[in-house]
């Protein structure tokens, strides 16, 4: 019998019951793999539900740093990820030595990580945060005291404003989120009077510029259940329509347009996954994400810190 001759969404649930696993997935992942999942939500959520779970396999529908993540805040669980080649071009941005070489040229600064980072990130961190909490993480640091962040550059010139802290800021970004054109999100809103533009921190400060609501995947979607009925340009992940759509179908979704004629509004890295290589994952207990203890022990303090101020 072939992968896909067998009742995939079946197998998964059985698998699930039979290994003691949760499946936590981000609100990017593929449609299919949302509907399967035991818990959904943006990076901070999943941390957080990766930390209390008592399962005995946390399988991540996710990115590589959000399973590593995982297992940091719970390194006595196996955590699975279905395809380990499912990077992010942020943590791509910045190896742990150029921020410690950074680091090192900026004694007494707090270095402030987003949560999309590797582990090795991690450990040369202060504290971490996700989109969802980065105000109140950057709010926590002395108004004394200087502040690197990293990886991404167009998050940390929004907090810069948000916070009226100046920051030393690496120069990473999310390929996904720099895709969003100016120029015909302009045109798109001329198109369609009273749209309201739904845009993630991490797009830049020009198609932010446009946007009436800033916050987290979860944020966003919070803000389209409070108000269901409304139009919406989205100017994040396209998968996160998927949720929107089914909390509010009486809502007009359109997703912001990138620059070319592409579907690169949708992450190449979280597109990796798929049903087929779940369901795999799950029968084969593999590819499994491993961290040295040393690492973990170090990783997990800047991490601990941020679900302690959450
Ligand atoms: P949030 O999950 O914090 O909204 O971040 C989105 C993202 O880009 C995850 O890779
Ligand atoms: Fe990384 Fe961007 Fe993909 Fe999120 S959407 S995993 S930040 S590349």
């Amino acid at each position: 019998m072939t992968v896909t001759q067998i009742d995939l969404f079946a197998e998964i649930a059985e698998l699930k019951r039979k290994r003691n696993a949760i499946l936590l997935a981000h609100y990017y992942q593929d449609p299919d793999i949302q509907d399967v999942a035991d818990c959904l939500g943006d990076s901070l959520a999943l941390a957080q539900q990766a930390a209390a779970t008592d399962a005995k396999v946390i399988v991540f529908a996710g990115v590589h740093f959000m399973a590593e993540t995982a297992k940091l805040v719970n390194p006595s669980k196996t955590v699975l990820l279905p395809d380990l080649k499912a990077g992010c071009s942020l943590a791509d941005s910045c190896p742990a030595s150029g921020l410690a070489a950074l680091k090192a040229q900026h004694p007494g600064h707090a270095v402030v990580s987003y949560i999309n980072c590797s582990a090795e990130v991690k450990a040369i961190s202060d504290l971490i945060c996700t989109s969802s909490n980065a105000v109140k993480m950057i709010n926590s640091i002395p108004r004394d005291q200087g502040i690197i962040f990293a990886p991404d550059k167009n998050l940390g010139r929004w907090l810069e404003q948000q916070t009226g802290r100046d920051m030393i800021l690496w120069q990473g970004s999310c390929i996904v989120h720099e895709t969003f054109s100016e120029r015909k999100l302009i045109a798109l809103k001329a198109e369609h009077p009273g749209a309201i533009v739904l845009a993630h921190p991490e797009c830049e400060a020009p198609v932010l510029a446009h946007a009436e609501v800033i916050g987290s995947t979860q944020a966003l979607l919070n803000h389209v259940i409070k108000h269901p009925t409304g139009k919406y340009i989205v100017a994040t992940e396209a998968g996160i329509l998927h949720q929107m759509a089914k909390a509010a179908p009486q809502a007009t979704l359109i997703p912001a347009p990138p620059e070319g004629a592409c579907a690169c509004n949708e992450c190449p890295y979280m597109r990796l996954n798929t049903l087929e290589k779940l369901y795999l994952c799950l029968r084969d207990m593999k590819p499994e994400i491993t961290l040295d203890p040393g690492l973990i022990a170090r990783a997990r303090l800047p991490l601990d810190r941020m679900l302690a101020l959450s």
